[in-house]
């Protein structure tokens, strides 16, 4: 990927390029839909990655010229006077990020010694290709992966020297602005925070994380991508966010991460019915969590992979956010020997199911899973073994 982000730099601009970045995708284990809800959630940064290879020059005005190898597609913008734009082209995420780091305000999120430097550094005119292997839409949030890696890269440019979490709030808040996809914590703050060999437990109420070793090699993650792609900018994932709001007001609580399971029940009554389904998923889903950590840490996997498969029935019941394709490729993954657990991961309505597997097993598992979900559905799906990789990370610097 390294070799291919410099080529297509070179292809693209007759140069080469001075900086390479990587940003790997996520896959949320256990915890959906809980991030804005204030919840707790598990994901991990796997080893399918965006890269982008990069050079700043002295073009004036500064502007950012940028090729997307996946998509295709050069575009060209300037840095001067940024402002979300109605149409939301595909480099819209680079565009927010790059305003928030042009911002004043990004000194009040600097670690590094600002007194002397008042107003945020100018950023340079930038030439740019991205190459990437996560598929776009599928619930491993590709979109993060970009935001995060080009944030990296401009904190390292302009030596902003923002933490993880200050990065990753950077990248929501932008995607929030210029994308118009209202999501949670999660995925930048895993991207920018994850190591390999383990899982992030983040706290999305105190925007903190902790990380868990994962596994030892007695089980293996599977990734299957239903082929079926959704739009978190359709309107359906802030519905469910508007949904929690108005489930969290009607209990008097600030988030539904301050609601307890018998107090939920002891609500059932006055709430809504929609609204009780919605509260009822995120309350017991922030509770597998928990649980579901103590699990992992004494390696009880099977007892894991059963709160994973429960995590789904919740979230295809209670929380309606499944799909007949995802649906489909849980059950036959359940029924598979050597699957613990399966469920959808992420904003689901299509995208991915995540299986926990015996190790040993996954290619077998992956085989029939593929086989039985195209005599099922008549689709294809392709399958990928995921492992905990390293987060966002700059492979080469100038000079
Ligand atoms: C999307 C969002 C995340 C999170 C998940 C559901 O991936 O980007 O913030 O809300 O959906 O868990």
């Amino acid at each position: 990927m390294l070799e291919w982000a410099r080529h297509c730099f070179l292809d693209q601009f007759g140069v080469s390029a001075d900086w390479v970045v990587r940003a790997p995708g996520r896959v949320n284990i256990i915890g959906d839909h809980v991030d804005y809800n204030g919840g707790l959630v598990l994901p991990i940064g796997i080893g399918y990655s965006t890269v982008l290879a990069a050079k700043a020059n002295a073009a004036y005005p500064p502007r950012v010229r940028v090729y997307s190898e996946p998509l295709d597609r050069r575009a060209e913008f300037s840095l001067v006077d940024l402002h979300p734009s109605e149409t939301r082209p595909w480099w819209s995420y680079l565009a927010g990020v790059a305003d928030s780091f042009q911002s004043r305000s990004i000194h009040s999120l600097s670690t590094a010694d600002t007194a002397s430097r008042r107003r945020p550094e100018p950023i340079p005119s930038i030439d740019m290709a991205i190459v990437s292997d996560l598929p776009v839409g599928a619930g491993l949030s590709s979109s993060a992966a970009l935001s995060v890696a080009w944030g990296t890269l401009l904190d390292a440019l302009l030596a902003t020297g923002l933490s993880s979490i200050k990065l990753a709030r950077v990248c929501r808040d932008s995607e929030h602005r210029y994308a118009g996809v209202p999501c949670g914590i999660m995925d930048p703050l895993c991207i920018a925070a994850c190591v390999a060999g383990h899982g992030v437990l983040i706290d999305c109420a105190s925007e903190t994380h902790e990380l868990v070793p994962w596994g030892d090699g007695e089980v293996e993650l599977l990734v299957a991508d239903t082929g079926v792609r959704r739009a978190l900018g359709d309107g359906r994932y802030e519905m469910r966010r508007r949904e929690c709001r108005q489930a969290a007001s009607a209990l008097n609580a600030a988030s539904l991460r301050d609601v307890s399971p018998p107090q939920l029940a002891d609500a059932e009554e006055m709430l809504d019915r929609v609204l009780f389904r919605r509260a009822k998923h995120v309350v017991e889903e922030i509770d597998r969590v928990r649980r579901g950590m103590e699990l992992v840490r004494n390696k009880r996997w099977r007892d894991f992979g059963s709160l994973m498969t429960l995590s789904h029935e919740s979230l295809r019941d209670l929380f309606e956010v499944s799909s007949p394709e995802l649906d489909a490729m849980v059950e036959i993954s359940a029924s598979l020997d050597g699957v613990f657990g399966s469920r959808m991961t992420g904003g689901g309505f299509g995208g991915c199911t995540v299986s926990l597997v015996e190790a040993g097993s996954a290619e077998l598992i992956a085989n029939q899973m593929v086989a039985e979900y195209r005599q099922r559905t008549g689709l294809p799906s392709h399958i990928m073994l995921v492992r905990p990789s390293d987060g966002a990370r700059i492979l080469q610097r100038p000079g």
